[in-house]
C-alpha cells in the first residue's frame, strides 16, 4: 500500500469525466487500498479516484464509524430522497469549505472489491458524501454548488486561534 499524491483545485484532471472499471482486478484493489491509505493519512471521509490522478470510476469512504470502510467501483445513485444543508469541505481544496444542498438519502449501486454487486442505503452524512464522490466521478467539484456568499477560508492558524 502507498499514500498517493492528492490532485489539488486548478488541476484539470479534477473536471475530467472518469471511465467505468470492467473488470475489478488486482490493480483496481490495489488502487482502493492506496485510496484508503490516503484517505487516512488526509482524514478525510471520503475520497475518488480522480483525485489521485487515476480516472476510473472507483470511490472510498470512511465515516470512523462501526461500518467501515467503503471500498466501491461503479457507483451509481439510482435513488435520492430529500434534501439537507451541510457544510462541506473536499481533499482537494484543502482549508475551504462552504455549505451546500445533498439530497439526505440516496440508493448507491456498486461492485465492491471483489467484483460483486452491492447496494447502499446512504441518510445524512453518507448520503452527502456518497453524492460528493460520485460527483468527482464527472468531473464535478462541491464549489459548483455551494450557496452562493458561503465560500470560507479556514487556515490552519485561524483554528490555532479559535482554541
Ligand atoms: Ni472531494
Amino acid at each position: 500500500m502507498a499514500v498517493r499524491i492528492v490532485r489539488e483545485d486548478g488541476d484539470e484532471i479534477l473536471r475530467k469525466r472518469s471511465k467505468e472499471v470492467e473488470v475489478v482486478d488486482d490493480k483496481i484493489r490495489e488502487l482502493l487500498d492506496d485510496m484508503v491509505e490516503t484517505l487516512h493519512k488526509y482524514n478525510g471521509v471520503g475520497l475518488a479516484a480522480p483525485q489521485v490522478g487515476i480516472l476510473k470510476r472507483v470511490i472510498v469512504i470512511d465515516l470512523y464509524d462501526d461500518k467501515g470502510v467503503k471500498k466501491l467501483v461503479n457507483p451509481k445513485i439510482v435513488k435520492q430522497k430529500g434534501e439537507q444543508e451541510v457544510s462541506e469541505g473536499c481533499l482537494s481544496f484543502p482549508n475551504q469549505f462552504a455549505k451546500i444542498v445533498r439530497p439526505n438519502y440516496v440508493i448507491v449501486e456498486a461492485l465492491n472489491e471483489n467484483g460483486e454487486k452491492v447496494k447502499i442505503k446512504g441518510e445524512g452524512l453518507l448520503a452527502q458524501v456518497l453524492a460528493h464522490e460520485i460527483d468527482h466521478l464527472d468531473g464535478i467539484l462541491f464549489i459548483d454548488k455551494i450557496i452562493p456568499g458561503t465560500l470560507e477560508y479556514v487556515t490552519p492558524d485561524d483554528e490555532d486561534e479559535k482554541e
